[in-house]
């Protein structure tokens, strides 16, 4: 039988993490898996600190490729540094190249970057290819909302899943125990363009009739797909629930797998934005009452938008009940990069946009665009008032509204 080959896109905080656990797994599992793992890297000139072990007297502050030095030391020192990567990893600078013939596609970078990097993979991928997106946040386009699972399957034709969960990079980075979501529920494969490699009973036979399983499946808003999945070949382990727990379960990072992609993907995104809230009024001083409070009515209105957007898929269960709902709302607004981010604008009496510029080094906050990219969709469609917290924090991002005003902005919708 083949094996599995996974490419990961993205190589950030979270990119590499995720790296880190796929390719202890894919060395723990030679019968499933290739044991090299591609990671995509953006490119970019590293300088190495005198305070990192990797620092060379002979090369001093000389710029070194980001891909030769993760290569070389094993070790992502700008975005998750001290921490030791497996050696099987390989950084590569070219996405289309570290996709090709990768049956498993890891989407994992700053949601502001997927667009051109999705391009760039179109009709360069096995068409029976599978992803996963651990991506954080929403696609909006002229008042249209996607999910980056979905929008990533429809561009590259390709079904792809979500995983989402409490989970903060740099505990996981040092093996400190947590719980993480992933959901995956592709839809029948189409027969008329199932299996392009290897020999299978029916293949000499196309059959052009359209039967209910063939007919275009819906996605998780209801409209017609137009990806006709195909059936990954009989010689490759099945990409099924079993095997996708084998390739991201460690003993620190436990796995739940579910269907709803919608409930998965939208738990993550929203959390973010009410992270940005707690981390406004924890900043102000106000304590965790106020914290709790910002989280409770986040929740809420969290639930409220999967149920009112994503009715005919979501469930309120992931939400309340799966590591993606409350317990990424508890992480993010306690150590996460939005609150503590907007913790520090708050205090500094500076914008959410300096603080990330000048502490974060690089890493991307995904609250401030994603609070932008919800408000422009529940503007479209009247309905901003029906989520005074979301409202309240993009108010308060652009200056409209203070940290001040968040009690009485809240007060005045008292059913949600
Ligand atoms: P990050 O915040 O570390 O962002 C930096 C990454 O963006 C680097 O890989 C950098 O090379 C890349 N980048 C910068 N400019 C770019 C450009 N112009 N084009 C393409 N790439 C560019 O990223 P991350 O933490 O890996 O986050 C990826 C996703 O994972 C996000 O959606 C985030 O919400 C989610 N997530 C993050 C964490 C975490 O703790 N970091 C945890 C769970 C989920
Ligand atoms: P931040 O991007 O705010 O750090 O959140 C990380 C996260 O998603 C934890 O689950």
């Amino acid at each position: 039988t083949k094996k599995h080959k996974v490419t990961i896109v993205g190589s950030g905080n979270w990119g590499s993490t995720i790296a880190k656990i796929i390719a202890e797994n894919t060395k723990a599992h030679p019968e499933l898996f290739e044991e090299d793992v591609q990671m995509w890297v953006y490119e970019e000139e590293v300088t190495i600190g005198k305070d990192s072990k990797h620092y060379d007297p002979s090369i001093g502050s000389s710029p070194q490729k980001l891909t030769h030095i993760i290569n070389t030391y094993h070790e992502n020192v700008k975005y998750l540094p001290n921490i030791k990567l497996p050696a099987n990893i390989v950084a590569n600078p070219s996405v289309v190249d570290a996709a090709t013939n990768s049956t498993i596609l890891i989407f994992n970078l700053p949601h502001q970057f997927i667009g051109r990097i999705s391009k760039q993979l179109e009709g360069k991928i096995l068409p029976y290819a599978r992803g996963i997106s651990c991506i954080k946040g929403v696609e909006v386009t002229e008042s249209e909302i996607s999910l980056f699972s979905e929008w990533i399957g429809e561009g590259l034709g390709i079904y792809c899943g979500a995983l989402s969960g409490a989970n903060i990079a740099n505990e996981i980075a040092q093996e400190k125990w947590c719980e993480t979501t992933i959901a995956y529920d592709p839809p029948p494969v189409d027969s008329r363009v199932a299996t392009p490699t290897g020999p299978s009973p029916s293949s000499s036979s196309v059959n052009l009739t359209i039967t209910p399983a063939d007919a275009p499946h819906k996605d998780v808003l209801g409209r017609n797909s137009k990806v006709r999945l195909r059936a990954v070949p009989s010689d490759y382990p099945p990409l099924d629930h079993a095997l996708f727990k084998t390739l991201f379960y460690r003993p620190y990072f436990h796995v739940r797998m579910v269907s709803d992609v919608a409930g998965v993907s939208l738990g993550g995104a929203l959390k973010n934005i009410v992270a940005l809230a707690a981390g406004f009024v924890d900043g102000r001083g106000w304590g965790d009452n106020a914290k709790a409070a910002v989280m409770r009515v986040g929740l809420l209105e969290m639930v409220q938008f999967g149920k009112e957007f994503f009715g005919q898929t979501v469930h309120a269960g992931t939400f309340t009940e799966e590591s993606c709902g409350v317990a990424d709302l508890i992480t993010s607004c306690s150590g996460g990069r939005n609150f503590r981010c907007a913790k520090m604008a708050v205090e500094r009496g500076v914008s959410v946009d300096e603080v990330e510029a000048t502490e974060l080094n690089g890493q991307k906050l995904q609250g401030t665009s994603t609070a932008k990219e919800v408000n422009s969709f529940l503007k479209a469609r009247g309905r901003e008032e029906g989520y005074p917290l979301f409202t309240a924090v993009l108010d308060i991002l652009e200056g409209r509204n203070t940290v001040d005003d968040i009690p009485a902005l809240l007060a005045r919708v008292d059913d949600v």
